[in-house]
C-alpha cells in the first residue's frame, strides 16, 4: 500500500474512533445483541461536536439553564436519593454527556458511587480530565466508562440507572430494544430505572423519528412502551417553556408472574384525592364543631367508600 493510502487511510481511522471503539466493545460483549448503528455514532459525533448546541456539547437538553428553575432537577433528585438512601449507593448515567459544559456540574451530588458511560470516547476523555481536575465533589466516587446503551454488556451493574435527554434522541425501536435488553431484564440489573426528558402534550403519542439524533419528546406510560413508570417530577424549564417529566420503573416489578397493570400515576392521583377529602372533612367538622352545628355530611363519607373501592 503506498504511504499515501496509508496516511488516508490513518486519517479516515482517527475521524472515526467511536466506531473503532464500538467495533472493539462488541467484540468483548460478543455480537448477540445489535448495538447503536455505526452511522448513528457518526451523527451523535458530529452533533455532539456542537451540531446540538455548541455551549453545551451533549445536546441542547442538557444546557445547565434547562434544570432552572433552580434548583428544581437537581433539588428533586437529591431529595429522591434522600427517600431511597437504604436502597440506592450507586447509579449509572447513560449517557452521561459532556460534564465539562453539561448540567451535572450544578448538582449538589449525595455520596453514593457514581458511572458515567457515554458512546463517545472523545466524551468519555473530556469527563475523566473533568473528574481529574475538579474532582469527584460530594460523590463517594466517580467514574467514566465507554459503553453503548444498546449493548447491555458495555452497561455496569448499580441501584439506579439514570438516563436523561437520551431516548429522546432513538427511533421507537431502539427504545424499546434498551427496555427489552437492559431496563426490564429478569433478575433485574437495576432496582430503579429513572428517565428524565422532554414530555410536552403533544409529545404524548411517541410519534417516531426516523434517524438517530432528530428528536421527540416521550410519555412511556403510552403505546408502544406502556410502562409501569411512576411520574415522579415534572417542571417547564424557563429557557425554552417545555415541560419535561422524570418518571422512574421498578424493574422487579416485571420480573414476577404477571408484568404489573396499575398505573401508578392514577393511582397516586387517587390517594391524594382522598387525602384532600380527608382534610375538607377534618376542617369541616372542626367548623362544625366551632359553630356547634351538625358534624361533617354522611353523603361525603359514602362517596368516599365507593371510590376506595375502585379497582386501580
Ligand atoms: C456557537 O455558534 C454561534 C452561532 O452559530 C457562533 O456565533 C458562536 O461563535 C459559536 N461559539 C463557539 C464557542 O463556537
Ligand atoms: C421487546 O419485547 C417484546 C415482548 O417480549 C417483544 O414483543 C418485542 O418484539 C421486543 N422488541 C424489541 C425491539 O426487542
Amino acid at each position: 500500500m503506498a504511504a499515501r493510502q496509508m496516511a488516508v487511510l490513518a486519517a479516515a481511522l482517527c475521524a472515526l474512533p467511536a466506531l473503532v471503539s464500538a467495533l472493539s466493545v462488541q467484540g468483548r460483549a460478543g455480537a448477540a445483541q445489535a448495538q447503536t448503528p455505526p452511522d448513528a455514532q457518526e451523527r451523535f459525533e458530529e452533533l455532539s461536536s456542537g451540531g446540538w448546541d455548541n455551549s453545551s456539547l451533549s445536546g441542547p437538553g442538557s444546557r445547565p439553564e434547562l434544570c432552572k428553575p433552580y434548583p428544581a432537577l437537581a433539588d428533586f433528585f437529591l431529595r429522591w436519593i434522600g427517600n431511597h438512601r437504604d436502597e440506592v449507593q450507586s447509579m449509572v448515567e447513560v449517557s452521561a454527556g459532556h460534564w465539562p459544559t453539561g448540567w451535572q456540574r450544578f448538582v449538589e451530588w449525595p455520596d453514593i458511587d457514581y458511572t458515567g458511560v457515554d458512546l463517545l470516547d472523545d466524551v468519555v476523555a473530556a469527563d475523566k480530565k473533568y473528574l481529574a481536575e475538579h474532582g469527584k465533589g460530594g460523590l463517594r466516587s466517580m467514574a467514566f466508562q465507554q459503553g453503548d446503551m444498546l449493548l447491555d454488556a458495555s452497561l455496569p451493574r448499580a441501584d439506579l440507572l439514570f438516563t436523561k435527554d437520551t431516548l429522546i434522541h432513538f427511533p421507537n425501536k431502539y427504545i424499546q430494544q434498551f427496555l427489552n435488553n437492559t431496563v426490564l431484564q429478569c433478575p433485574p440489573k437495576y432496582k430503579y430505572v429513572m428517565f428524565v426528558h422532554d414530555s410536552r402534550p403533544r409529545d404524548q403519542a411517541n410519534n417516531d423519528i426516523n434517524r438517530f439524533g432528530e428528536f421527540h419528546g416521550l410519555q412511556l406510560k403510552n403505546p408502544p412502551f406502556n410502562l409501569k413508570v411512576s411520574t415522579r417530577f415534572k417542571w417547564t424549564a424557563s429557557l425554552d417553556g417545555k415541560t419535561r417529566v422524570v418518571q422512574v420503573l421498578r424493574p422487579e416489578k416485571y420480573c414476577g408472574d404477571t408484568p404489573p397493570t396499575v398505573d401508578l400515576d392514577a393511582l397516586e392521583a387517587h390517594e391524594r384525592e382522598r387525602e384532600r377529602r380527608r382534610k375538607v372533612r377534618a376542617r369541616k367538622a372542626h367548623e362544625a364543631e366551632l359553630n356547634a352545628e351538625m358534624p361533617a355530611s354522611a353523603t361525603d363519607e359514602a362517596e368516599e367508600t365507593a371510590k376506595a373501592s375502585e379497582p386501580y
